[in-house]
C-alpha cells in the first residue's frame, strides 16, 4: 500500500526508523520501491549525479518534472517526494505554490522539499495551508552552499547551532511533515530530533536522526568526483560497469560477440535472389 506523510509522522511516534533514497529514473526507482524503502526522494542532486553540473544551481524546474515523471511510473509503494528547483520558490508565494502543484499534479510526486528557513518560512506556510505536502532541509543546503562557504559542515559553533534549531522550529510550525537534516554534528541532530514532533532525516547527521537518505549513486559507488566522510559505498558499480564496458569491446572487436546462439536465423531458401 502507498506510504504516505501520515504514516511518515506515525513512524516517529512508534520509534521506527524512517528509511530514504534519491532516484532519478524509472530502472532505480522501481528497485528502490519494491526493496520498501518508505521515501524516494527525486533529488535536485539529478543535477550533479545525472545531468554533469558542478552544482545543483543549473537545475530546472523542467528538469525535475522530467525526473519526477519518470521515477512516478515506477513507484507503487513508496512516498515519492520532489526537490523544488534553486530559484523556483525563494521569493514569490504564487510561483511556489505553482510549482509545487505542478510537481504534485504533473509530476506524480506526493510531496516537495525546500532548502532553508528564514524568508521561505511564510511560502512554506502558504504551501501546506493550501494543502502541499512539504518536507523542509537545514544544515548543508547544497542550493545555497556558496553562501555557506562550501560543502562543509554546518551548526558546529553555538550561534549556528541555535540558528538551525530557531529555523527548525519555524519550519515544523509552518506545518512540515518531516526535515532532511544535512551534515551537521550527531549531538545538534540528537538535540533536534528530541525536540521535533516530525520525523528528522539525516544526511551526513550521525545515527541519532529518526530516518536517513543517501544519494543512490553515492551509495552504489558511481560517484567519483565527491566521497563524504557519512557515504558508506554498498556497491562499487562504477568499477563494475567499466569492467563490463571493458569486456564488450574486446568480445566485439576479436568477434567472439554476438556468437549465432545470440543471433536470429532463418530459413536461407528465403534469402533475396541475387540481382
Ligand atoms: O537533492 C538531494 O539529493 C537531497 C538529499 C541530499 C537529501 O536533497
Amino acid at each position: 500500500m502507498k506510504i504516505t506523510v501520515r504514516d511518515i509522522i506515525e513512524k516517529k511516534k512508534k520509534g521506527e526508523k524512517i528509511t530514504a533514497l534519491t532516484a532519478y529514473d524509472y530502472a532505480f526507482a522501481g528497485v528502490l520501491d519494491q526493496a520498501g524503502l518508505d521515501i524516494i526522494l527525486v533529488g535536485d542532486s539529478v543535477g550533479t549525479t545525472v545531468l554533469g553540473y558542478d552544482s545543483t544551481v543549473p537545475v530546472t524546474m523542467r528538469d525535475m518534472l522530467h525526473h519526477t515523471k519518470a521515477v512516478a511510473r515506477a513507484v507503487k509503494n513508496s512516498l515519492l517526494v520532489a526537490d523544488m528547483p534553486f530559484g523556483s520558490y525563494e521569493n514569490s508565494t504564487e510561483r511556489a505554490l505553482r510549482g509545487a502543484r505542478r510537481l504534485l499534479k504533473e509530476g506524480g510526486a506526493q510531496a516537495i522539499k525546500v532548502e532553508g528557513a528564514g524568508g521561505i518560512v511564510e511560502i512554506v506556510k502558504a504551501m501546506t495551508a493550501s494543502g502541499v505536502p512539504v518536507m523542509g532541509h537545514l544544515g548543508l543546503t547544497p542550493q545555497t552552499a556558496e553562501q555557506l562557504g562550501g560543502y562543509k559542515v554546518q551548526g558546529k559553533l553555538r550561534n549556528e547551532a541555535e540558528k538551525i534549531w530557531q529555523d527548525a522550529r519555524h519550519l515544523e510550525g509552518a506545518g512540515i511533515f518531516s526535515l532532511v537534516l544535512e551534515c551537521v554534528p550527531y549531538q545538534l541532530a540528537k538535540f533536534i530530533t528530541g525536540r521535533l514532533k516530525v520525523p528528522t532525516i539525516g544526511i551526513g547527521a550521525g545515527p541519532y536522526c529518526d530516518g536517513q537518505i543517501l544519494v543512490l549513486n553515492d551509495l552504489l559507488g558511481l560517484e567519483k568526483r565527491l566521497r563524504p566522510k557519512f557515504v558508506r559505498r554498498y556497491a562499487d558499480l562504477g568499477r563494475e560497469t567499466e569492467r563490463a564496458v571493458a569486456s564488450f569491446k574486446k568480445d566485439v572487436l576479436k568477434g567472439s560477440y554476438p556468437s549465432l546462439k545470440e543471433s536470429f536465423a532463418m530459413d536461407e531458401n528465403e534469402l533475396p535472389g541475387e540481382a
